[in-house]
């Protein structure tokens, strides 16, 4: 595919690559306009009333579901819905109850579609296509657990000029998210895109069937799906987990639920990679336990670490037992399991190797990392906890992998950064040792003195500024020190994915390193610019007034040097993701060196502002290194301060990347924008 031919042919292109897969009849390409009948009466709701529709059954729908932008009830200010009024499934009568509200008959033109919002729930919760004559259900789509509005596009061509209805279809009784929204329906043309904008194609309906494209190209339809951040194509997806090399192969591990894009019932996904860029999937290679007895039974195999031992791939995580389900029951303990092939693990059948938390740990007992501690060349084990004040680190040793021995507190918080500490990891760096954990949501790293038993903090700050988590350390069979985490949307919760199935991804690689002033940071691995297709494109030094425009990318890799001796202006800005619609903003301000991300007009998805002070080398040169890959933005400063965002663009064209200048000129060293392909190549 080209981008031309998309700008042009929308639909053409929807279709193209549905040709691929659904043997779609051949149907003229970019005829929105020659299969265009009229859509339903009232489609957006602007009459403020249910004009033209009916409410067939229940009490989910009805007048108190249709709600303005200034509404008592206030629920729809940042729903993004199209004019004024939209119909809020929760409106009428609350969450449990069910209903069924039908618009106008109306041909179908070659293309639908609507925004969607509310509850995920595929069997009880969705808009729906009828066909009139036989009622026959032709299409649905869920919502995704958020009010905020998704576009979803609909290939309606099977059924043109046939007499059909939308229903807004809520047969859920949940107490939580037990409902559906609905608004701006549109019909042929229009509903392909906004004036000159054209709207990514979304939606379940659009998704192949996994297997039934080569990886590159079935991931490549999705215009959400991350070309080179590995995520698995359906389900969901948290930590990493197991990070490993052995025998020249690294090993990246995730939690996993590859039923339905939530976290229940946890599995450990599987991919390996020989340069930790290009990873391939693999079986799934533990899967939690009763699942086969009752589907509702959440217990899983939680996060854990793997080791080379004497050989073996070895890994030591979190049994989670749902005690719900079996009470009296420990909801976690240490197992372990491994495998001499690297690919098929055997749980050991003396499960668990550690059966109880220690004592002062109410707050939770889990996420253990297992290291070999050079002081005294024995191999050892941390693992997260907490009480009702601080979180906790608990260390642990063994001389064999399955007999553990508790040593003690390793370190324990003062409750700022919260009362569970997930996720610890623990290794030597320079001549220091580094801790790094997950608390209060956000990844934090210490920088400090081990005596074997006790780490003593002497630095502290945060892995990554932005929406990462669960970060998990490794060392390489080169001797790096490498870091991967879940890319989340902690603080502005964000799931427009689960319209195409699946929630999480997984940071690009990062090479840990001693910053400076004593710091923890990160950088990119080298390996990543495999990556590159094509000529990069190069701005030589120059002095930058009003603004540049740069280029285009939704994948590629951004490079630039800012000489702040000969840097007048008071700050400086990057659009990226950028069309005359939305855009993502990073900006720099030179009084108080702090780099500032606003995701307020980036797309689907509440937004907001995140900020880092950052240091500044001793000359004066700012280096700031960016990597793009469709929904993935992640910012690397010189310094080693790490920016990752989740951005989801309605618009095709949203690829523009603008430097904004204020007051001033900005001296460029130079700055490199690289195009990268798909790592599934
Ligand atoms: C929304 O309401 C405002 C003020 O009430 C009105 O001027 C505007 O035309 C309305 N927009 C639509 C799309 O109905
Ligand atoms: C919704 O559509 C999917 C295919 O996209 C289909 O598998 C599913 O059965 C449909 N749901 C209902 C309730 O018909
Ligand atoms: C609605 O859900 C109930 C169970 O909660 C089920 O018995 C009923 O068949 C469902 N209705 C339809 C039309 O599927
Ligand atoms: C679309 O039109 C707007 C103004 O109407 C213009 O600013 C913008 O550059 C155009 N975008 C594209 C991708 O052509
Ligand atoms: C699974 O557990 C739920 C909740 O306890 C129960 O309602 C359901 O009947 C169980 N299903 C089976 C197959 O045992
Ligand atoms: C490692 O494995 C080798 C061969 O499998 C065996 O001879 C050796 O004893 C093992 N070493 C340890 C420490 O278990
Ligand atoms: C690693 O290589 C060694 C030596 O070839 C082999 O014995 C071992 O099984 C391999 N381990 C894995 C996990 O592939
Ligand atoms: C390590 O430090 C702790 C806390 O200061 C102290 O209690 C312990 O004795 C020290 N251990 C060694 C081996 O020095
Ligand atoms: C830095 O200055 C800018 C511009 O005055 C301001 O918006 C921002 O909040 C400041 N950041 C910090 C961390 O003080
Ligand atoms: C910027 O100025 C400082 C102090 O004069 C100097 O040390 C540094 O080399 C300069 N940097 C560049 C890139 O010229
Ligand atoms: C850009 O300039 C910086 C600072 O002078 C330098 O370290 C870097 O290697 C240059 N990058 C490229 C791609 O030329």
């Amino acid at each position: 595919m080209t981008l031309i031919r998309r700008l042009k042919y929308p639909l053409g292109v929807l279709l193209f690559f549905k040709s691929y897969y659904l043997q779609a009849e051949a149907y003229p390409l970019s005829d929105c306009d020659k299969y265009q009948y009229p859509g339903p009466l009232n489609p957006s709701f602007e009459s403020g009333v249910l004009d033209g529709w009916t409410v067939v059954s229940g009490t989910a729908f009805g007048q108190g579901s249709i709600v303005g932008e200034t509404d008592s009830r206030s629920c729809c200010g940042d729903f993004n819905q199209v004019g004024n009024y939209s119909v809020w499934g929760y409106g009428n009568d609350g969450d449990p109850a069910i209903g069924v509200l039908q618009s106008s008959s109306f041909q179908a033109s070659s293309v639908t579609s609507f925004l969607v919002g509310g509850g995920w729930d595929p069997v009880n919760l969705y808009i729906g296509l009828v066909r009139d004559s036989d009622n026959a259900l032709l299409l649905n789509q869920t919502g995704m657990d958020d009010e905020a509005y998704i576009r979803i596009i609909w290939d309606t061509s099977a059924w043109v000029g046939q007499n059909v209805h939308i229903v807004a279809y809520d047969n859920s009784t949940s107490n939580s998210w037990g409902h559906i929204n609905i608004d701006d329906i549109r019909v042929g043309c229009a509903a392909l895109g906004d004036g000159n904008l054209t709207f990514n194609i979304l939606g379940q309906a659009n998704q192949p069937a996994d297997g039934s494209l080569p990886d590159a190209q079935l991931y490549s339809v999705d215009p959400f799906r991350p070309q080179y951040h590995y995520t698995p194509y359906q389900g969901w997806t948290n930590d990493p987990c197991g990070l490993s090399q052995l025998n020249g192969t690294h090993h990246l591990f995730n939690q996993f639920n590859p039923d339905s894009p939530f976290g229940a019932h946890i599995s450990w996904s599987h991919a390996i990679s020989s340069d930790a860029v290009h990873w391939r999937r693999q079986p799934v290679a533990l899967t939690p336990p009763y699942i086969d007895i009752n589907s509702s039974d959440n217990s899983g195999r939680w996060t854990g670490s793997a080791v080379n031992d004497n050989g073996t791939l070895r890994l030591l995580f979190t049994d989670f037992t749902d005690t719900n389900f079996h009470p009296g029951a420990e909801s976690e303990v240490v197992s372990t399991a491994d495998s001499s092939d690297g690919i098929t693990f055997q749980l050991y059948t003396g499960n668990p190797v550690v059966a109880a938390p220690p004592p002062d740990s109410p707050s939770g007992f889990r996420d253990p990392k297992v290291f070999l501690d050079a002081t005294d060349n024995t191999w050892k084990m941390v693992l997260g906890g907490g009480d009702s004040t601080s979180g906790k680190i608990f260390l642990y040793s063994t001389s064999d992998m399955i007999s553990w021995t508790y040593i003690g507190v390793l370190i324990e918080g003062d409750g700022t950064t919260g009362t569970m500490w997930e996720c610890p990891n623990f290794f030597p760096i320079g001549d220091k040792w580094a801790l790094f954990y997950g608390g209060n949501g956000q990844g934090w790293w210490h920088i400090g003195s081990y005596n074997g038993t006790n780490f003593v903090s002497e630095a502290t700050g945060l892995l990554d500024i932005g929406s990462i988590y669960a970060a998990q350390w490794y060392v390489d069979e080169s001797g790096r020190n490498l870091l991967m985490a879940w890319i989340y949307n902690f603080g502005t919760y964000k799931y427009p994915s689960r319209v195409n199935g699946y929630v999480g991804a997984t940071t690009a690689t990062r090479e840990l390193f001693l910053r400076d002033d004593g710091g923890l940071g990160s950088r990119l691995i080298t390996e990543i610019d495999s990556l590159v297709t094509g000529n990069p494109v190069s701005f030589g030094p120059q002095t930058v007034q009003d603004s540049l425009a740069i280029g285009h990318s939704s994948t590629g890799r951004l490079q630039l040097s800012v000489n702040l001796n000969t840097t007048t202006a008071s700050s400086f800005s990057l659009n990226f993701l950028s069309s005359s619609a939305e855009k993502t903003v990073l900006t720099y301000t030179v009084a108080n060196k702090t780099l500032t991300i606003d995701t307020s007009e980036a797309g689907y998805g509440p937004g907001g502002l995140v900020n880092a002070v950052i240091t500044i080398p001793g000359n004066n040169i700012l280096g700031l290194d960016i990597l793009l890959d469709r929904t993935i933005l992640e910012i690397f400063a010189s310094d080693g301060t790490a920016i990752t965002q989740r951005i989801y663009p309605r618009y095709f064209e949203s690829t523009g990347i603008t430097m904004v200048v204020d007051d001033g000129a900005v001296a460029i060293t130079n700055i490199t924008l690289s195009q990268y392909g798909s790592s599934w190549n």
